[in-house]
């Protein structure tokens, strides 16, 4: 399902993952390996509008124009600590992807991020960046990301893939950032009182990490 620069993935298979993930009895070593199977089914849509190259191959038969991709980088860009889970989903189908991290924690008081680490690869700049973080509540660390990612890096193509957004987070990022396109594997309506998503999956990296 698609609205605007959003689309959310209706694929069975992706469905059916997404509710062992979300159950509160899924433990550690199933999570992690869920959050990267997840990752891996996603890659295929959010990268369908890579640039390709045409290029003359020969095969047993005869010479051929082929088409490989082009020479334009991917980074990817997990926000720490539970967009790490996602990367090797990702690396497994596009293995040459730099990977920038960007360390943010949401302040559980105001439940604003709060950046303690950045460090992006020289050719970030270039690069179609995914941005990879599976919980996407208030939209606070998406923001804080994405405005990293333009203001000090100068990047023009990212995209943003997560597991569960949820709506006020969506329509937050809508008005700050409408060219960001934003692929996840549910969308939820509400948020609680302690900005969680509902019904969500709970903490991501606590359940990655065996944290709680
Ligand atoms: C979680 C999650 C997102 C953020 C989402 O991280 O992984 O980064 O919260 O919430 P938001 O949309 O309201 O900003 P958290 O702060 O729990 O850090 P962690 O990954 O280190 O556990
Ligand atoms: N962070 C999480 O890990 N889960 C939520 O529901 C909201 C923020």
């Amino acid at each position: 399902m698609q609205e605007g620069k959003v689309f959310v993935f209706d694929h069975p298979l992706i469905q059916h993952k997404m509710a062992i993930l979300r159950n509160k009895e899924t433990g550690t070593k199933d999570f992690r390996a869920l959050v990267k199977e997840l990752a891996t089914l996603m890659v295929y849509e959010v990268t369908k509008d890579l640039p390709l190259k045409e290029v003359e191959i020969e095969t047993p038969i005869a010479k051929m124009q082929a088409h490989m991709l082009a020479d334009k980088p991917v980074t990817l860009v997990p926000i720490l600590r539970a967009g790490l889970g996602m990367v090797d989903g990702v690396t497994t189908l596009i293995p040459t992807a730099k990977v920038g991290h960007l360390g943010m924690y949401r302040d559980p008081v105001r439940h604003e991020p709060c950046e303690y680490y950045c460090k992006m690869p020289a050719e970030v700049a270039d690069s179609t960046v995914i941005v990879l973080d599976p919980m996407f509540a208030t939209g606070g660390s998406v923001n804080a990301a994405v405005n990293v990612l333009k203001n000090k890096y100068h990047c023009k193509d990212i995209r943003l893939v997560c597991l569960v957004a949820a709506r006020p987070g969506v329509e937050r990022i809508q008005k700050a950032h409408p060219d960001l396109a934003v692929y996840c594997a549910a969308l939820d309506d509400k948020l609680n009182e302690h900005d969680y998503i509902v019904p969500g999956l709970g903490d991501a990296g606590d359940r990655i990490f065996g944290t709680k």
